[in-house]
């Protein structure tokens, strides 16, 4: 079973007549391939409990064990932490009974790192989860076959420099009573970055089972603008979840036994720090927010409820040119919003934030004037447009549906390759290269190369048909800019459906061997993630 249907993925080769001759016929199959079964038991409403019960949580900040000598030949001293992956049971609401989770640490989501730039450290993930997993894994996956171990790990710095080694390779997963010491050196501007389980065939169960947590890099730079800070700023970190009436996690699966996999999972239930519907009681000042979309594969696009602006200052790796204002805010998976809230203007009001139509939380604003609101500076750190001329080589790269006859389902690929094919894009360290992504099909994908930081140039529309029919790239429409909040430096970039996102990578940091992948973690999973390979700069 396993062998025929990676057989014919591998040699299902990519037929144009396939995929529009027979576009009709397809686009049935492809919404068959979609359906999701119903659960046995009818999953919980998450409208039935009561809204805003729960105060925030917060997670709790990592604190070192000892010190011991960085491995990068410098000598230097570095903290060491010790992290464990492990199961754990936690109210998600007052009136629900304890969910069963896995965490890093005692909290989903798990235990918070607060770094410095240019300050390394090293933080030893111990795998201490049980041996069977509890939630339905497709043997079938690439990866995820019968004969491993079903219970894996294996931790990924998401927007870390960091070296290939440390970096989570999806295939250097370690099982329960086994753990690996990864160094970061935090060589980069400050940002919220976050680590997550990356394990072949099984991360999008573990990421939905709670293990991933957030890593914040400071500077100097970021230091001198004064931003709200200690209790004025804090982590919001966003996911969904379909939980069964017990409170417990309920993973959709497909309607064929043999192969559970769901191309997309999306809950009904909106967590905020691992809360459903809770509160903040705030002064009526200015707050910072650290925001992360962790969910597999919700969208959220983010308002107040009184349509107040939000102030957006940094996105995923670290802080715009200048302030954006914006009455909505959108986050694709794994993306990262950087933003300030004034309260100053709404003093004594109640406000939620909301991603219709779900309400996520309520910010209760205090009535009592404050001596000192807090000033937003009107410029923040500056992001030079990287040139176009700087470029040496421009990968054309295709964001693909995949027809599986055998299974009957839809998956997505990347540039038409499987995960196990040779490595194709091989950029060399301390050079800068374009990315044009092209999307052939109906979904927009958030795209993630690990390791580098890279800009935005432009989204353009071309025809998909004449692209699948003739390999011509025909525009349909001018190149878009990016939005004024896409203006900084990103590492996940959402890709439109029918458009061409280009994007401009410069390769500095390491050489060695990483990924790149779409974000949506279903997809991810199921071939849509290729390796990548920093080759060592030419003497
Ligand atoms: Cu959040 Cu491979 O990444
Ligand atoms: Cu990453
Ligand atoms: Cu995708």
């Amino acid at each position: 079973m396993i062998t025929r249907r990676r057989f014919l993925g591998q040699s299902l080769p990519f037929i144009p007549g396939l995929f529009t001759a027979g576009a009709v016929s397809l686009r049935a199959m492809s919404h068959d391939a979609r359906a999701v079964a119903p659960p046995v038991v009818p999953n919980l409403d998450p409208n039935t409990l009561a809204r805003y019960v729960d105060s925030l949580p917060l997670p709790q900040v990592a604190k070192p064990m000892e010190h011991r000598t960085a491995p990068d030949g410098s000598g230097e001293r570095v903290p060491l932490y010790r992290v464990a992956m492990r199961a754990i049971s936690v109210k998600l609401h007052r009136d629900l009974p304890p969910t069963n989770l896995w965490a890093f640490g005692g909290s989903v989501p798990g235990v918070l790192f607060d770094t410095r730039s240019g300050e390394g450290q090293l933080i030893e993930w111990a795998n201490e989860l049980p041996q069977k997993h509890f939630l339905p894994i497709d043997h079938t996956i690439h990866g995820a076959e019968k004969d491993v171990p079903e219970v894996r790990g294996v931790v990924h710095l998401h927007g870390g420099k960091t070296p290939a080694e440390s970096d989570g390779y999806p295939e250097d997963w370690y099982v329960p009573g086994q753990s690996r010491t990864y160094y970061y050196p935090n060589r980069q501007d400050a940002a919220l970055l976050w680590y997550h389980d990356h394990a072949m065939g099984i991360n999008r169960l573990n990421i939905y089972a709670g293990l991933f947590g957030l890593y914040i890099v400071r500077d100097g730079v970021e230091d001198a603008l004064n931003l709200p800070s200690g209790k004025y700023e804090i982590p919001l970190v966003l996911m969904d979840r379909d939980l069964r009436p017990d409170g417990q996690l309920s993973y959709p699966v497909s309607p064929n036994p043999e192969r559970p996999w769901v191309p997309e999972a999306f809950g009904e239930a909106q967590l905020v720090n691992g809360k459903l519907f809770p509160y903040l009681d705030v002064e009526p000042r200015l707050y910072r927010f650290r925001i992360l979309n962790a969910a597999n594969g919700r969208f959220y696009r983010l308002s107040l409820s009184n349509g107040a602006e939000m102030q957006q200052i940094g996105t995923d790796q670290g802080l715009l040119p200048a302030p954006v204002a914006l009455q909505y805010i959108q986050l694709a998976p794994g993306e990262r919003a950087d933003v300030v809230i004034d309260f100053s203007l709404h003093r004594g009001e109640k406000l939620q934030l909301e991603s219709e139509p779900f309400e996520l939380m309520q910010f209760r604003v205090g009535n009592a004037a404050v001596a000192d609101v807090g000033l937003l500076p009107k410029t923040l750190r500056p992001v030079p447009r990287i040139a176009e001329s700087s470029a040496v080589l421009t990968r054309r790269l295709t964001l693909d549906e995949n027809l599986n006859m055998v299974a009957e389902s839809m998956g997505m690929l990347l540039n038409k390759t499987m995960w196990h094919e040779p490595i194709t894009e091989k950029p060399m360290l301390n050079t800068t290269e374009i990315w044009e992504l092209v999307n052939l099909t109906e979904d927009v994908h958030p795209i993630h190369l690990h390791m580098v930081r890279f800009q935005v140039l432009d989204r353009r529309r071309f025809d998909t048909f004449d692209y699948m029919t003739a390999n011509k790239l025909r525009f349909t429409s001018p190149p878009m800019l990016p939005e004024a909040n896409e203006m900084g430096w990103k590492d996940t970039v959402r890709v439109n459906s029918g458009t061409v996102t280009r994007i401009i990578v410069p390769f500095v940091g390491y050489t060695g061997r990483y990924v790149w992948h779409c974000h949506i973690l279903e997809h991810e999973e199921n071939e849509m993630m290729r390796p990548y390979e920093v080759l060592p700069a030419r003497m």
